[in-house]
């Protein structure tokens, strides 16, 4: 029989007299509107039932113990130690959110931790957000800190820009952080005003598609489209008085677009982020009108525009949403989160999902030679304490 969370805990760091608590932060899709968070604009995703688990425990000795059920190694680090980055191992994400605690004031104690994470791996879906949140949550309950939630939503955002050194947006730790149950977002990320929508959808279903293609160089690409999008402001910002790239409306840029002549791939970038930040205008709109099909479209403009003029797609992404929109029943399919690589979210008819799996499965082997995983997903909580 599989051992419970718990028994793994215990097994590992034996019993105390101190409670062991266990807290839980979801990964995220987006429904549309990816790489606008980092340029001001807005995002519309919600909360999935994958996540990662954490269950910890306060000590007297001032050291960290790290441990995960994904992974070997084990970690046992005294505050000097825990300190730095190792590589680019998970246990980063962590760290990078202890050392903002720190950075405000000395933890009184140490911890032992056990982290169990089920979000698809590289697949697009933040699980390392879900760490970060996860972490940031426990140890302000774990220390009595009295931040607020928004507090340890910026601190994890920091950790990964900061520590880890990935310059993302606030979208994904947001998210993980303040999804509700049936609900998607849509979050200003400039003036951070989300508001929560019930996500009613028929008999349509949201199922993810993970390409299980390995991403390669992602980190990397995704800071040159963060540089990128700043270049293309600088260049729009004098003539249009935008002081983000997605408060430049499409008349702007058209007006504009020959300041780009030596630099076309960064009017691309800066098309994609104009546009995205109208699409989704559009899609919260359609679905407050009840309509689907109309979301489902902007879903396909959407990766057209992030295959297009936004590079970040890849043939594996590709394939899937073209074998989708030529498959009964799909309203919509576009890749979701930062792309090169990762998953797929396809709007599907709810008699259809079988024959979805089925056929887009078998045509996605053929022609990449990958095997594709489907989760069916329902919009689910954010970060919060397990009482078990
Ligand atoms: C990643 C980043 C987010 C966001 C998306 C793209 O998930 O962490 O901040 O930029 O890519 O929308």
């Amino acid at each position: 029989m599989k051992q419970s969370l718990y028994d793994q805990f215990i097994e590992r760091y034996g019993a105390s007299n101190q409670p062991v608590r266990t807290f839980f932060a979801p990964g995220r899709v987006n429904l549309i509107g990816d790489h606008t968070d980092y340029n001001g604009g807005l995002v519309f995703p919600c909360a999935i039932e994958y996540g990662t688990t954490l269950m910890i425990r306060p000590t007297e000795s001032l050291s960290y113990q790290l441990a995960s059920t994904n992974f070997d190694l084990i970690a046992v680090l005294s505050a000097d130690q825990a300190n730095r980055k190792y590589g680019d191992h998970w246990i980063n994400y962590p760290l990078g959110v202890l050392q903002q605690f720190v950075a405000r004031a000395p933890l009184d104690g140490g911890f032992e931790c056990l982290y169990s994470g089920n979000v698809p791996n590289g697949g697009g879906l933040s699980s390392s957000a879900a760490i970060e949140v996860v972490t940031a949550f426990a140890i302000n309950s774990l220390f009595d800190r009295k931040l607020d939630l928004l507090e340890l939503v910026k601190m994890s955002q920091r950790a990964e820009n900061d520590f880890v050194g990935v310059q993302c947006g606030i979208m994904d730790q947001y998210a993980v952080a303040f999804a509700q149950r049936d609900h998607a977002m849509q979050l200003d990320c400039q003036t951070l005003d989300c508001e929560q929508i019930p996500l009613t959808l028929g008999d349509y279903r949201i199922v993810l598609i993970n390409t299980n293609q390995r991403r390669e160089l992602s980190e990397s690409k995704f800071n040159e489209r963060v540089t990128e999008t700043q270049q293309a402001l600088e260049i729009l910002a004098p003539v249009s008085g935008a002081s983000q790239l997605a408060h430049v409306t499409p008349e702007q840029l058209a007006e504009h677009r020959q300041r780009f002549e030596q630099q076309p791939e960064l009017l691309k970038r800066a098309t994609h982020v104009v546009s995205e930040q109208q699409r989704v205008r559009r899609a919260v709109e359609a679905l407050r009108n009840n309509d689907l099909a109309r979301f489902g479209e902007l879903m396909f403009e959407s990766h057209a525009s992030l295959r297009d003029d936004y590079e970040v797609s890849s043939d594996a992404l590709n394939t899937l949403v073209e074998l989708a929109a030529g498959t009964q029943g799909v309203l919509g399919a576009r890749l979701t989160g930062a792309g090169f690589g990762g998953c797929t979210v396809n709007l599907v008819h709810e008699q259809q999902l079988q024959h979805f799996e089925q056929s887009i499965g078998d045509a996605y082997q053929q022609r990449t030679g990958l095997s594709a995983d489907f989760y069916q997903i329902t919009p689910s909580q954010g970060v919060r304490e397990l009482h078990t």
